[in-house]
Formats: structure tokens, C-alpha cells, sequence
């Protein structure tokens, strides 16, 4: 069925051409840089914000910004005087009606249900039916929003990233209502404007948000049960989870408390359910003021005089003469490949013998203590990595009641490879391996609802978070089956739903088809 006020008539069924205008309304943060990106594409650009001295503020930013890329020879100066050209100021709302062939509007206003139903039916009040409301929201329901429209079909979410010029990244949000007319659109339109559109259905968190939380609420759960301190966990998921940032470093610059709200919506959202559960520790945090790099501290302290703390590293000992190696025991092979010491082979359940009695083995998401306690021997737990050939640190852990000079050997054997070795204290599932198969099943958990495709899942955790992986790709490279295991031992120690696995990744582990395949059935 074809949107009813004229979209056949007006022939917009792919993206809008640049004689169409495009009005942007609050010019705070987002909306300057979406208006720059829309006057950059070639659309006379409209600007207004209720507030007249936030358009002065943003017209100067936006020719700034544009200053600055010619500087760094990125922009021509003509191109830059063109862009800002197609900028025009407007002084209030109503002045839209005098616009000509407006047809897209987007507002970045307030993120606040009540206001931005109010303005929706004021600009329906004022637009040509034909026109496209989009919004930047990056919490709120479009079905929600559209619920109190008259033409609630033509309300579509354009999720820009900050900084909007930079980041390529838009989640096109389609409401139960949203005529798919209009979300093409959108999304024909974005990747005009240059950026990379994921199409995604209005569900909270939509799919970053969402797939994203585990990095942070996980990490802070590990210092909440004092596995290990901030910057300790920061440096492991650099330098062996790959990441870009670690959750404390990060959560200090994105503001503690607006990480945390976040959190608290897609927790109340989904009912409460377990695997959103907020933190007590960012919760203290978030109570003291410390919001962050914006107050001066958050998780780290950002005065002058502020040092990081150091990065928990083990000396090595000596590097044990030979190993032997039971079975498949996954990265660890690669690893003492690095060390270039002798390696006896023989049958086991995957696991690596020093001379000194200790065993090692890759996390399988089981306390090193109940192993240690099953094969009778001390055990030492070892992380997962990003790439085993390449990885410069990685951290064990040592079952209780063990020798800790045990671990002397292990740092010295790793010490061989080229890796700095982290004591954590023994843990399910350590702290990269945990956190990234939490990331994976939320993305598999993201598909089986049906929320997205899997191509745009992993673009999308990509563009927007800069994983090192897609999280399906990578929940591929690291095996479904052993994703599964992890979060099955880890729901068993703990007893908690929160590491339950999601079906369709059961369903993956079981028969070996990819988890960035699509489902076999989709029902819209
Ligand atoms: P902001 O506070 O920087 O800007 C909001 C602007 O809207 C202000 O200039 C304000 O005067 C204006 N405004 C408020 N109510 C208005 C109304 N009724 N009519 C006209 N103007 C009005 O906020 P920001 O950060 O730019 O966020 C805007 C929207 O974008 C929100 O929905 C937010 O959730 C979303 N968003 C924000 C991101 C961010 O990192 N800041 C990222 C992605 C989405």
C-alpha cells in the first residue's frame, strides 16, 4: 500500500534531489552538523531553533568547520562558500510554510517525547503532506512519536552519530507505521548525503545502542566484583580485545550519566531484563558528580597533576624448557608457535602442561577453581585474543588454593612470545572473552528479533563503535559452539539469565551455518 497524501503524485520514490530543500530544526550538537551535511549534498538547507542565538551559534560553527577542511586542503574554497551559501537561517517555525518544495524535515530537538510530539504536529500543521518528517532520536520510539500524527506514515528516524559530519554511520528507523516508501527514502537519501544507512526496526537502543551495552555494563560488573581495577581492564581490551577504547576510558568521555541513562532505558524497555542490568559502580559514580573528562573525573582523574595508575603486568619467570599440548587447545597454539620452544603432542581435552604441574587452558567460561578442582591439578585460565599472532597482552588467571609462583612460568612463557601477562583474579570467562561473547549474542539476539539484517549489524557496530570485527563475524571467527559454551558456563557459575544464550545462536552452534547469515525465514 502506497503512502496516501501524494507520494506516487510527487514521485519521490528514491532519494530526494537537490533542488528539494531540507529543513533542520534545533540547531544544537546534531542538528549543525546534519544541516552541514545536508547543505554540503547540495540542498538549500533551512535552519531554525527556538532559540535564535543557537542558529547564530551553529551557522559560525558550521563555516568554521568548513574553514578548517579547506586548511587541511579536504574542501576547495568555492566548495566551502557554496555550502555555506546554501545555508539559510529562518527565525521561527511558521516562516517554513514560505519555503519552497520542502521535502524532508529533521529535528534534533530536545530528546523528550512530549516536545517532540508537539512539534511533529506543529510542522504537520505547516508542511505539504508530501513532505518527510525524519527524527534524530536516539532513545525514544518512532511509534510512538507517530502515534499522535496525522500522517504518522511519513515519520521515519534518521539516527545521526556525533560528530555527524565525521561519522558515516545513519541507523534509518522505521515505526510500525512508517510507510516503507518513506524509509527508502531515507535511506537512498543518506547514502546520497555520503553516509553508509542501515535500515532498522524502532526498537529500543535500535541496533548500537543496544548491541553495544555489555562492553560497558560488563566491564564495569568485573570491577564491580573487583576481578581487576579500570585501567587494568581498559589496556586488556586494547591491546588484546582490539577495541579502540576501553569502557572506563570511553564512558569518562562520552559523560558517566549520559552512558547511564542509556542503560536505564534499555533496561526498562526490555523489562527489566537481566542482560541490561545497570551498574552499582557507575551508579556511585554517576551520584559523586564525577561525570567524567567534563568534570575534571569519572573513572580516571583528568587534573594536571592526575596520574592513570599502571597496568597490572606479572614479571615473567623463566620460560619453561618444553610444554605439552593435550589436544585443541585454540589460540594457545599460535602463542607458543611465538615462543619457538619444543611442544610434545598428545590426546586430551585441550590443554597446555608446564613442567611445573600447571595447566593452561584457553577460558571455556568455567572458574579456573572448579576446573582445577575437576582435573585435580592447578589450572590457569587464559583470555581470548583478537589475533593470537599478533597480541601483546593477554591475562590468566589461577585457580585458588595454587602456588601463585606458578604463574611465574607462565609470564615467563608468554614473555617468550612478546606478550605482558596480567594476573586477574579467577573469573568466569575472564574479561575479553566474556565481554565479546556478550557483544555476540546480543547482535545474534538483535537478528533472531529481526531488528535488522546481518550485513547491516556488523556495518553498523563497526562504523559506529569501531569494533575490530563485526560482532557476527566475529562471534563466526571465534565458533558459535564456544560462544555458547562460554555464556552456559558463565550462567551456571553465576545462576543468573544474564548470560543466557540467545536461540538462534544455540541454532548456529548446532549446525554450523555462519551467524552472519541472514535467518531462513523472515517475517516482517
Ligand atoms: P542539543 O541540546 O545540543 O541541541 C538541541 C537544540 O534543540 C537546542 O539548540 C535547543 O534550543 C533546540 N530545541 C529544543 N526544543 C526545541 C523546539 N521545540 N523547537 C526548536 N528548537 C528546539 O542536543 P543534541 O545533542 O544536538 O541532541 C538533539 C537530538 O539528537 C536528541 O534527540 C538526541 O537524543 C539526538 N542525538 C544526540 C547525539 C549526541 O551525541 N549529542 C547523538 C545522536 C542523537
Amino acid at each position: 500500500m502506497g503512502f496516501d497524501v501524494g507520494w506516487s503524485e510527487t514521485g519521490r520514490r528514491s532519494s530526494l534531489d537537490t533542488s528539494t530543500s531540507v529543513c533542520v530544526v534545533g540547531c544544537g550538537t546534531m542538528g549543525a552538523g546534519i544541516a552541514e551535511i545536508a547543505a554540503a549534498a547540495g540542498h538549500t538547507t533551512y535552519i531554525v531553533d527556538q532559540d535564535a542565538q543557537r542558529v547564530a551559534t551553529a551557522l559560525a560553527n558550521i563555516r568554521e568547520r568548513l574553514a578548517r577542511q579547506v586548511a587541511k586542503d579536504r574542501l576547495l574554497p568555492a566548495q566551502a562558500a557554496e555550502t555555506a551559501s546554501r545555508l539559510r537561517p529562518l527565525t521561527g517555525l511558521a516562516e517554513l510554510r514560505y519555503v519552497p518544495d520542502c521535502g524532508l524535515v529533521i529535528e534534533a530537538i530536545a530528546e523528550d517525547v512530549t516536545a517532540k510530539r508537539q512539534l511533529l504536529a506543529e510542522l504537520e500543521g505547516i508542511v505539504d503532506p508530501s513532505c518527510i518528517l525524519a527524527t534524530n532520536t536516539s532513545s525514544l520510539s518512532i511509534t510512538e512519536l507517530a502515534a499522535t500524527m496525522v500522517h504518522g506514515r511519513r515519520l521515519v528516524g534518521m539516527h545521526f552519530f556525533n560528530p555527524a559530519p565525521a561519522m558515516r554511520l545513519v541507523e534509518v528507523v522505521s515505526g510500525l507505521e512508517t510507510d516503507p516508501t518513506v524509509t527508502q527514502i531515507a535511506r537512498s537519501t543518506a547514502a546520497q548525503w555520503g553516509k553508509t544507512p542501515v535500515v532498522v526496526s524502532s526498537t529500543p537502543g535500535f541496533i548500537v545502542n543496544r548491541i553495544a551495552r555489555p562492553f560497558y555494563t560488563e566491564a564495569f560488573r568485573l570491577y564491580e566484583e573487583r576481578v581487576s581495577d579500570p585501567v587494568t581492564i581498559d589496556a586488556l581490551l586494547r591491546e588484546s580485545g582490539g577495541f579502540r577504547m576501553g569502557p572506563f576510558e570511553l564512558t569518562d568521555l562520552i559523560g558517566q550519566e549520559v552512558n547511564q541513562a542509556v542503560t536505564l532505558t534499555l533496561w526498562s524497555a526490555y523489562g527489566y531484563d537481566a542482560r541490561y542490568r545497570p551498574s552499582l559502580v557507575q551508579q556511585d559514580i554517576v551520584q559523586a558528580g564525577w561525570l567524567g573528562r567534563k568534570s575534571g573525573r569519572g573513572f580516571y582523574a583528568y587534573s594536571e597533576e592526575a596520574t592513570t595508575g599502571t597496568v597490572a603486568t606479572l614479571a615473567p619467570g623463566r620460560c619453561p624448557a618444553h610444554v605439552t599440548v593435550r589436544g585443541d587447545v585454540g589460540q594457545l597454539r599460535s602463542i607458543l608457535e611465538r615462543t619457538g620452544i619444543p611442544v610434545q603432542e598428545t590426546h586430551g581435552e585441550g590443554l597446555v602442561e608446564l613442567p611445573n604441574g600447571a595447566v593452561l587452558m584457553t577460558t571455556d567460561g568455567a572458574l579456573a577453581t572448579a576446573t582445577a578442582s575437576r582435573l585435580g591439578r592447578p589450572v590457569a585460565t587464559v583470555d581470548y585474543a583478537l589475533d593470537p599472532h599478533t597480541v601483546t597482552r593477554i591475562d590468566v588467571a589461577l585457580s585458588d588454593g595454587a602456588d601463585p609462583g606458578l604463574l611465574d612460568d607462565v609470564a615467563g612463557l608468554f614473555a617468550a612470545a612478546g606478550i605482558a601477562t596480567t594476573r586477574v583474579d579467577d573469573t568466569p570467562g575472564l574479561v575479553v572473552a566474556r565481554i565479546v561473547a556478550l557483544i555476540v549474542d546480543q547482535a545474534a539476539d538483535a537478528l533472531w528479533h529481526g531488528i535488522a539484517n546481518a550485513e547491516d549489524i556488523d556495518t553498523a557496530m563497526q562504523l559506529a563503535t569501531n569494533y575490530p570485527r563485526g560482532p557476527l563475524a566475529w562471534g563466526d571467527e571465534i565458533g558459535p559452539e564456544q560462544t555458547v559454551r562460554l555464556l552456559d558456563n558463565l550462567r551456571d557459575t553465576y545462576g543468573d539469565d544474564r548470560y543466557r544464550a540467545c536461540p538462534l545462536l544455540r541454532r548456529r552452534a548446532l549446525t554450523g551455518v555462519p551467524l552472519a547469515a541472514d535467518r531462513p525465514v523472515r517475517v516482517a
